[in-house]
Parts: structure tokens; sequence; C-alpha cells
């Protein structure tokens, strides 16, 4: 475990969490829960698929799987550094079906209307503001054909928890944490608000599937370095927080992941966290 550890890296558009390392970590540690949850949308055979927010294109190999050699992917990423490593993953990995990676903005698509059956959106929501939300939503479904989906996946933090100390800790360190005015955080918590966001947008039969991720000891050493960079990450926003003494402490404690009484080492150490997707269809 390193106390360096990269988990706050930003990518050169300032998106924190997007990096090779932190993607490649979380989508190693979380790979059963992320491929049931895109299982769930039912992508079906022969499908053309927008990728939105690509990121390092670690979803590609499953959704070429689940359209197979009649289907087609396009794939689109506002950061070049994402999409110049999700290209040369790509034509090394030969994808069962044509994939076509891009950078763009979601909120402004380089695609034509109806374009696609189906689009899948992975951890991009808790970048946009209320505002662009919005206009993500909107350009997400000028670019389906009607009857086809839209998929919005997200890690829903409200059920994260890391034990000892247990979810409560974690409850009133967010509760602080916003009201340091942290706009991102405010955009993560909004996640289990996503089926409204896409009923408000005219998308029909919104339904939400939800899955929890958990890790207990032994703990794997890709989860360890995981887990230590999530740790850092909470100590790191804790010590900016008016918490009481106690939580500070608790939180500073947290933060030391080398130390030999840290909670990654106490046998009862208990992770959890959960990812939803919340699957709309454009009206025909
Ligand atoms: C946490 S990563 C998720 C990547 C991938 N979907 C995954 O789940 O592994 C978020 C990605 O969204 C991209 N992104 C954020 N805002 C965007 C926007 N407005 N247009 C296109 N991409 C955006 C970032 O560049 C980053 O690659």
């Amino acid at each position: 475990m390193s106390e360096n550890s990269q988990i706050q890296a930003d990518t050169s558009e300032g998106h924190r969490f997007s990096d090779e390392e932190h993607l490649d970590g979380h989508f190693s540690i979380a790979y059963n829960a992320y491929e049931s949850l895109l299982r769930a949308v039912q992508i079906q055979a022969g499908w053309h698929i927008l990728d939105a927010g690509c990121g390092t294109g670690a979803f590609l190999p499953l959704i070429s799987e689940l359209v197979g050699a009649r289907g087609q992917i396009s794939a689109v990423d506002v950061d070049a550094e994402n999409v110049a490593l999700a290209q040369a993953r790509v034509s090394q990995a030969q994808l069962q079906c044509p994939t076509k990676i891009e950078q763009g903005d979601l909120l402004d698509l380089p695609y034509k209307t109806n374009a696609f059956d189906a689009v899948w959106c992975a951890n991009v929501s808790q970048y946009l503001d209320d505002n662009n939300l919005s206009v993500m939503l909107e350009e997400l479904m000028r670019v389906v054909r009607p009857g086809g989906l839209v998929a919005i996946k997200e890690t829903d933090i409200t059920a994260m928890s890391l034990n000892p100390p247990g979810p409560r800790a974690t409850w009133r360190l967010y509760e602080t944490w916003q009201g340091r005015g942290d706009a991102y955080l405010t955009q993560l918590l909004r996640a289990p608000e996503l089926p409204v966001w896409l009923s408000k947008s005219g998308l029909t039969n919104v339904h939400l599937e939800s899955v929890f991720s958990v890790a207990s000891q032994p703990l794997s050493p890709k989860h360890k370095t995981f887990l230590a960079g999530v740790c850092i990450y909470h100590s790191q926003e804790a010590a900016q927080c008016d918490l009481s003494e106690s939580d500070t402490l608790l939180w500073q404690q947290v933060g030391e992941v080398n130390s030999a009484d840290h909670i990654l080492n106490n046998p009862d150490f208990y992770y959890r966290e959960a990812n939803i997707v919340v699957i709309g269809q454009v009206p025909e």
C-alpha cells in the first residue's frame, strides 16, 4: 500500500478518478458488478451501441460480446489521453465487431439523430452539474432511435461503507464535506435520483438495477491498493472539513495506510460499494 496512491489524479480535462490507474483498478475490483449491470441493459445482438464517456475503453470487450459480429460500437470521450488508450487497447484486443473511438463532448455529440440502438454511459454523470446533466440526457436521447435504450451507470456512494469505522462515520463526513460546497460530491450523491432525471427527460419504462460489491479479509493485492486509495482520499477530504475532534482523529488514522493497526489490516475489515444502472426507453 502506498501513501502516494494516485486515487485523486485528474485527467488533462480535470476529471477526478478518470486516469488509467484509477479506472483499471476500480474496473478490476468491481468487474462482476459492472458486468451484471451492463447485461441488465439487455443489449441485443446486431445492435449499434454508443459507449458515451468510454474512458480507457474498459467496457468495450463486453459490449462487443453482446452485439456480436453483426453489431457495431462507437465510443466517445472528451479526454484525448483516454481516447488514445482506448484506441490502442481495441486495436490489440481484436473485438468481435467494428469499433470506432473518437474524441468528443457528450454535451454536443458528433453523431446523427437516431444513429444508435442504445447508449451506455458509465460513471460520467458524476462530472456534470444539473444543467449539463439535462443537456447530456437530451443529447443521448437525440442520437438513440425511437424505442432504443439509454442506460446511465453510476456508483451510488450513499451505500458506501468502510467497516470499521462503519457507515455512520462516512455519512457524517459526507454531510460536512458537502457543506464545504464541493460540487463533485453533490453530483456523486445525486445517483439515487437518476431515475427521476431520466423520467423528466422524457424517457419511458425507466427502471433501476443495483448491485453491491463487497470485500473482506483476506483482501487481494488489487483490493488493498484500491482501498488504500479510497482511505487516503477520504482522509484528505476529511482534513479540510470541520468535523468533531473524534471524527477528525478517526479519518486521520484512516489515511495512515502503512500503519500496522490500519483498518485494512483489521481481521474484521469489510468494504461495501453499490453500483447502479438506470435504463430508459426513447419514446416510439
Ligand atoms: C470515471 S471515467 C469513466 C470511464 C468509463 N465509462 C468507465 O466506466 O470505465 C469518466 C469519463 O468521462 C469522461 N467525460 C467527462 N465529461 C465528459 C464530457 N462532457 N464529454 C465526454 N466525456 C466526458 C472523462 O474524460 C472520463 O474518461
